[in-house]
């Protein structure tokens, strides 16, 4: 970020009882611009975390006939080969969609709707479903389709021209899909608020630019002045420098009422690695922030069985 200091990361990213060690670092390790692929973590904890949350907001979303529109800021690809290239070389996926893609009608996967409905969504797009482990993972935008209805509308965004182009490729033909080569931030000026005036707004960064964060919030505040009904959920990891802290004590002192924090770890906190991810929802539609209290807590032990934990809290309430 241009003229942020070391010191000024420090203050504003960090936790406070991680600032020492992070005094001790080499100077050489400070936050940079980090080179981002989707397809080494497709599928893993933190996708599979984040895609049932959207299949839960999306099946709130559709008990009412209005039709809705989905926008993905930041889509991706349409869907990613998990036993070849980036994905097969990072193996995160394993411990993603390989725990339970096992589920096959067992607990809890046959008590929790969403999850059943998710999977069901994932293996259709496996040419082979009956296999021990899957070979296809589907991107946001690829699940939130199956999950849409035919008076729905998907507003899709990608920058980077490979990915934009399988995604095209992936949405040809389909006439309630608009796929476009462009910034997802400045997008959502363009095309909020929807004529529709129901819907629901996934920002997913890659978190690879260092004011990340800061277009992130500058950017969740300004659609919702737009559109004030709008449901919008935006992705953020947690790791070490994690910028969680700062985004919430953001939205604390913005004004905004009704968000909701989902947040799923598959480990303490430590120095190197994601350790989980979260989620802001700001307007949760009906019984939602129910649904993932209920459920969370048993996805995260399914994730990781000794360590697994889940948070689902009001950060903001009505
Ligand atoms: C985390 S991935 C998206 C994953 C996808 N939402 C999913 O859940 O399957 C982030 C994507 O955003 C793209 N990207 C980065 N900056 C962007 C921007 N300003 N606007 C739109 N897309 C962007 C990257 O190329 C990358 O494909």
């Amino acid at each position: 970020m241009t003229g942020t200091t070391r010191e000024d990361y420090t203050r504003r990213m960090l936790p406070r009882h991680h600032k020492s060690a992070y005094n001790r670092l080499p100077s050489y390790d400070i936050p940079e611009p980090m080179n981002y692929r989707h397809a080494y973590h497709a599928g893993n904890f933190a996708d599979v975390t984040k895609h049932l949350i959207l299949t839960a907001l999306l099946a709130a979303l559709s008990r009412k006939d209005k039709p809705m529109v989905y926008m993905d800021t930041h889509a991706g690809r349409y869907s990613y080969k998990l036993q070849e290239g980036a994905a097969a070389k990072a193996s995160e996926w394993r411990d993603g969609i390989g725990r339970l893609w096992a589920a096959k009608g067992s607990t809890p996967a046959n008590e929790w709707p969403e999850l059943t409905r998710y999977l069901q969504a994932v293996r259709e797009i496996n040419p082979e479903p009956a296999r021990d482990l899957p070979t296809d993972y589907p991107g946001s935008s690829q699940l939130a389709r199956a999950l849409l209805r035919p008076t729905d509308r998907l507003i899709l965004c990608e920058t980077e021209a490979e990915e934009y182009q399988h995604l095209k490729m992936g949405f040809a033909n389909d006439p309630q899909t608009a796929v476009h080569q462009r910034d997802g931030y400045e997008a959502l000026k363009a095309f909020l608020p929807p004529a529709e005036r129901r819907g629901l707004v996934l920002i997913d960064p890659p978190f690879e630019e260092t004011n990340e964060t800061d277009r992130l919030l500058a950017s969740l505040l300004a659609s919702h002045e737009r559109w004030p009904t709008g449901v919008f959920a935006a992705w953020y990891p947690l790791a070490y420098r994690t910028p969680a802290n700062s985004l919430h004590r953001s939205l604390i002192n913005s004004g905004l009422r009704r968000i909701l924090k989902v947040e799923l770890t598959t480990g303490p906190e430590r120095l190197y690695g994601l350790y989980g991810s979260g989620m802001i929802i700001i307007n949760p539609p009906w019984g939602v922030a129910e649904t993932l209290t209920k459920w969370l807590p048993t996805l995260a032990t399914r994730l990781a069985p000794k360590e697994g934990r889940a948070q689902v809290a009001w950060l903001v309430p009505e």
